[in-house]
């Protein structure tokens, strides 16, 4: 299949013309050794997607184009990569991969962190049963995932995450929580989020009327302005600081993850950025054709650009992974869901598309109908992991890969019938990530080429991944309206409807 029929095709796209995924198979003995992956104990496997030779190498050819080495030197150099903003971005060297100065700075951040730790453990917040970390997006989501798909076993601490303003949240959150043994992490970078510092007053207030001592006394800031969280009344020994080149949605590897290192233990938290370190190297250092968040990037311009496809399906077949699909929407879409480029020309191009998902079997359940029939063609990415823990039946796990497994194969299949209704055209996409274990170490592998992924798609499209200024405009408005200033400003129909709410 040459690249240039795909390209003809763009937007108008229908499942009877893409090249179908068996005759690939058969054109290409070797398509599945040369499309499958291995790095940092995880599988990847991309043959049954419409990548082939020739797509592989154009897209090879416009990574070169595109200067893809120098980007990634740049981007380890600690060099300015998010140049809107002015900044370099260092997420990798909290993970020991960056420049030697930006990783002696983490370096020094984390022996914080840890002593903190240490502390909290040894007893200088007395008996403790249970965290409250208050933050939303980028300061919410990774810790969420970690505790979620880690913790379920290691952890006797009751660690509960707050984000939404939505006072339900609030009540839903901590009515599970002892206010005489909690401990409350408010993580923000910027420590002036809205729905972060009510909550942390929310938080304040119900640690007060529960009599507890010194309220403040248990509150620990995590952020990358430490002054702002001093003017927030937090005590500059329990404020812990992370690098201003650490975005919010790459900081799981930063203090952010303070939580997450205590209720899952120092080791389980170095293991994750050891794993994901393992994945900096692969992707520093493969070749075009084996570097696997690259081919996966290419897999996802194939998809957005040639086949006009808006969304990408991520079916997590462990429950343990539910929330990672969460994870990566604000990863993909906060990260690329842009239309200029670095130096503010239109892309012309599609970018990100819609990352959506969930888990597997319940999926299947509920949304695969239209994967399997509906007119609307999407790649769809499988991620299981290989080895059941000891408090998963392995008959069930056993069921669940299968599952995983036979929904990529029908997928691509399909089964004609003389009956239309029960007709499968199948030659639908999948690509499949299979994880030996789910541990710290796979886990951060794992998130790290998700990470590196959505910087080479960056990379391809010319864009930058770094910055996030198209969520500014609501909060401004909404920042306006609660100030009660210019609603005059405002369209009729936002007008009545806030009159209508009474507000
Ligand atoms: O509104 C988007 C955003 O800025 C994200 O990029 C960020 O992760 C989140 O809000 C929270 O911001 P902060 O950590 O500064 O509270």
């Amino acid at each position: 299949m040459a690249n240039r029929c795909l390209a003809t095709m763009c937007g108008a796209m229908t499942d009877a013309s893409l090249p179908r995924l068996d005759e690939l198979f058969k054109a290409e003995p070797d398509r599945l050794s040369k499309l499958s992956f291995e790095a940092a104990g995880i599988y990847f496997d991309w043959s049954k997607t419409h990548l082939d030779r020739s797509v592989l190498g154009d897209f090879a050819k416009r990574a070169e184009e595109r200067g893809f080495s120098a980007a990634r030197d740049a981007l380890f150099a600690g060099e300015v990569v998010n140049p809107s903003e002015g900044r370099a971005a260092t997420h990798m060297a909290e993970r020991g991969s960056g420049s030697p100065r930006d990783v002696d700075l983490a370096t020094a951040r984390r022996q914080r962190m840890r002593a903190l730790v240490d502390a909290i453990e040894a007893g200088a917040f007395g008996a403790v049963t249970g965290i409250l970390h208050i933050g939303i997006g980028g300061s919410v989501l990774g810790p969420h995932l970690l505790v979620d798909a880690l913790g379920r076993r290691a952890s006797a601490l009751n660690v509960r995450f707050l984000s939404n303003i939505d006072g339900a949240a609030f009540d839903d959150v901590v009515r599970t929580l002892d206010p005489a043994t909690t401990i409350v992490v408010v993580a923000s970078k910027t420590f002036t989020t809205l729905e972060t510092l009510t909550n942390m007053e929310a938080a304040r207030a119900w640690l007060r009327e529960a009599g507890v001592d010194d309220p403040d006394g248990r509150l620990i800031a995590v952020t990358a302005k430490p002054e702002a969280a001093l003017d927030q009344g937090i005590d500059e020994t329990r404020i812990l600081q992370f690098g201003e080149g650490v975005g919010g949605r790459y900081s799981l590897w930063s203090s952010v993850g303070l939580s997450a290192a205590f209720a899952l233990g120092w080791d389980a938290f170095e293991g994750l950025l050891e794993g994901a370190a393992e994945m900096d190297r692969h992707f520093r250092f493969s070749d075009t054709v084996e570097n696997i968040p690259l081919i996966a990037a290419f897999a996802d311009r194939l998809y957005a650009e040639q086949v006009g496809c808006q969304t990408r399906g991520l079916f997590a077949y462990d429950e343990r992974l539910r929330l990672l699909p969460f994870y990566l929407q604000q990863l993909e879409m906060e990260s690329n869901g842009k239309s200029v480029t670095t130096d503010g020309k239109a892309v012309g191009k599609p970018t990100a598309p819609v990352t959506w998902g969930g888990t597997g079997t319940d999926a299947q359940h509920a949304v695969f109908q239209l994967l399997h029939q509906g007119t609307v063609l999407m790649p769809v990415e499988f991620v299981a992991v290989r080895e059941s823990d000891d408090a998963q039946d392995p008959e069930h796990h056993r069921m669940l890969l299968l599952n995983a497994f036979a929904q990529g194969a029908a997928l691509m299949r399909g089964r004609q019938s003389d009956d239309p209704q029960r007709s499968y055209p199948g030659n639908r996409p999948s690509a499949t990530i299979l994880l030996d274990r789910l541990d710290a170490r796979s886990l951060g592998a794992l998130i790290a080429f998700y990470e590196h992924r959505t910087f080479a798609n960056a990379v391809l499209l010319g864009i930058n991944p770094f910055d996030q200024f198209g969520v500014e405009l609501g909060k401004e408005i909404a920042r306006q309206l609660a100030e009660g200033s210019d609603e005059e400003i405002l369209d009729a129909s936002t007008r009545a409807l806030i009159e209508r709410a009474g507000l």
